[in-house]
């Protein structure tokens, strides 16, 4: 009998081998998701992402998701729908609309995910470091961050030299030669929302790196500041209208003419503006705290931007009713601001975004959806090209938008709820990633069909390192530091307290909901996982 229980132990033992050993692996498997469980991840969520962390970080490789010539980063890669390699870049001919998905142009969104992760590395995070430089001496992701920034400057400084028109924003641009050129679509036109993600990121870098003793790092932390300041100078030039209008893109006259040059002008491309309560706010707070404008035209930038806050309650099921702040579409990318600036030290707001991620989940879970939705590129054809752009995916009954598209989830969607549940988020994100093809070499793949009959054989910075970054916390203490030392944060949690707190004054609904966790996986419709990425390979 005693020796029956030994030996059930000594099987035990031997069979939970083969499990996760929970994040002590230098080198997980590249499959690694079909090894977990849901119960492992919520029990071991920290031991979990050393794998994650691991695999998204072979997305960070020269020719993938960055040049290291000039350190910008590319849009993203499309994969070959077999082994889930890189495939070759310029899969697209030059017309402009196609541009916008070659896999060698790149937003300035995606910037900012680069540099938001890089401040956490300067900080010497090792979850950055396990993204950044696995397996390598602690020191080596500083470095490796440090080198990134110091570059990545002077690409910022060369282009503004050659193109002094954008005043030091970016547009879209070509990174593939070390001299960045705007893609043809951008030439002389700059938008407003991205550099806003851009400029904050940039701002929590050159805390990090200011706080340094050494002077290597206090000197890039002033190049960096003089670009900063740079850009508070034109911000108002290039992006403010009048009486509270910001444009969404600017015309620039002429590119290569500097900004103050008689011949220049800017003006709003059409009538489209940046007024939205979500991750544009960025850009209209550089504007409200750094763009010079008179304390008039500061009310009027919140006063346009106001009727826009809209409270929502959910309800499905036995769910609800749960007070939210309306989505667009209620897509995951909606909430970035979070990841920015420190919305979340306010009460209300922590409360108010915490409710939106019982929705995000529990919305899925009741409808036994294998995943959440966010804006995202739609499946590849059997050609490898992407089908096109899902813009209007998230959740209709609570958001501003009426038409929807349904049928496509994506990694990425969890990353707001890794701000509040990291084990809730990767529970998540271990349910879409089980998916057939939606791991490959360099981590997650982009989307994933909910009927699992087609992927996205394609890899982005915001499909997967918007989640890495929000897992690393975000980095709105760095900008929130800086904002003390700058004399800003009062200003900006009192203002954004009052804003929120005259359309949430009523008690919020729903604050007793747990977070809902997955009630579906991803059918397998006879897909196979790529090659190079499967059980054994
Ligand atoms: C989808 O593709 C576009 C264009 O290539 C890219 O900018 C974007 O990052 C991709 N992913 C998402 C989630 O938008
Ligand atoms: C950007 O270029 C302009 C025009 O040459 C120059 O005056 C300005 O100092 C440059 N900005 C930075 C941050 O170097
Ligand atoms: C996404 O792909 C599906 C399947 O081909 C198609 O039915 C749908 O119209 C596509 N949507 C977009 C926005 O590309
Ligand atoms: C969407 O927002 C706009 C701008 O605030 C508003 O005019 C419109 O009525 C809203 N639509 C819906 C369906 O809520």
């Amino acid at each position: 009998m005693a020796r029956l229980s030994i030996l059930s132990v000594l099987f035990f033992a031997a069979a939970s081998l083969s499990a996760p050993n929970y994040g002590k692996n230098n080198n997980p498997p590249c499959r690694f998701a079909p090894l977990y469980s849901q119960d492992n991840v919520l029990e071991h969520p920290r031991d979990f992402a050393q794998d994650f962390l691991y695999w998204e970080g072979h997305f960070h490789q020269n020719n993938v998701g960055y040049n290291t010539a000039n350190a910008m980063t590319y849009d993203g890669t499309l994969l070959d729908p077999t082994t889930g390699l890189a495939t070759e870049k310029h899969p697209f001919s030059a017309a402009s609309k196609e541009l916008q998905h070659s896999t060698d142009n790149s937003g300035t969104i995606t910037q900012s995910i680069h540099i938001m992760l890089l401040a956490h590395a300067l900080d010497g995070d090792a979850d950055a470091a396990r993204f950044l430089a696995p397996n390598q001496p602690k020191k080596a992701a500083q470095q490796l961050a440090f080198q990134i920034m110091q570059t990545k400057l002077n690409t910022y400084l060369t282009f503004n030299a050659t193109y002094p028109g954008f005043g030091g924003f970016l547009p879209w641009f070509l990174a593939d030669k070390t001299m960045l050129t705007p893609t043809l679509d951008w030439v002389n036109r700059v938008p407003a929302l991205d550099n806003g993600e851009l400029i904050w990121a940039v701002y929590a870098a050159v805390q990090v790196l200011g706080e340094s003793s050494q002077k290597e790092w206090k000197d890039l932390a002033n190049g960096w500041q003089r670009w900063l300041d740079y850009t508070k100078k034109n911000a108002a030039r290039v992006f403010y209208a009048d009486a509270g209008k910001v444009c969404a893109v600017t015309t620039i006259k002429d590119q290569a003419l500097p900004v103050g040059d008689a011949r220049q002008s800017y003006k709003c491309e059409g009538s489209g503006t940046l007024n939205d309560p979500y991750e544009g706010e960025l850009f209209m707070w550089w504007l409200y705290f750094f763009g010079g404008l008179s304390n008039a035209n500061k009310q009027a930038l919140l006063a346009v931007k106001r009727p826009q806050l809209v409270r929502k309650e959910y309800q499905m099921g036995n769910i609800g009713p749960i007070t939210v702040q309306e989505g667009f579409w209620f897509s995951a990318h909606e909430q970035w601001k979070l990841l920015e600036l420190p919305y979340l030290s306010i009460p209300l707001v922590q409360r108010l975004f915490l409710n939106a991620e019982r929705v995000r989940t529990c919305n899925s879970a009741i409808q036994h959806i294998p995943g959440m939705f966010a804006s995202v590129n739609n499946s590849t054809d059997s050609s490898g090209q992407i089908i096109g752009y899902i813009s209007d995916a998230g959740i209709p009954s609570i958001s501003n938008q009426t038409t929807f598209e349904l049928d496509v989830v994506t990694p990425y969607s969890v990353f707001p709820v890794m701000l509040f549940d990291r084990g809730v988020a990767f529970a998540w994100w271990l349910d879409m990633a089980k998916g057939k093809k939606m791991q490959n070499p360099y981590g997650s793949t982009e989307s994933t069909r909910v009927d699992g009959t087609a992927v996205s054989s394609f890899v982005s910075w915001d499909s997967k390192i918007t989640t890495v970054v929000a897992n690393l916390g975000g980095v709105a203490e760095f900008a929130a530091s800086k904002m003390k030392r700058d004399g800003i944060y009062d200003e900006f949690i009192d203002v954004t307290q009052r804003e929120y707190g005259m359309k949430f004054s009523q008690p919020l609904n729903g604050e007793r909901q747990p977070l809902c966790l997955p009630t579906a996986t991803v059918p397998d419709a006879g897909l196979v996982d790529y090659t190079q990425c499967s059980k054994g390979s």
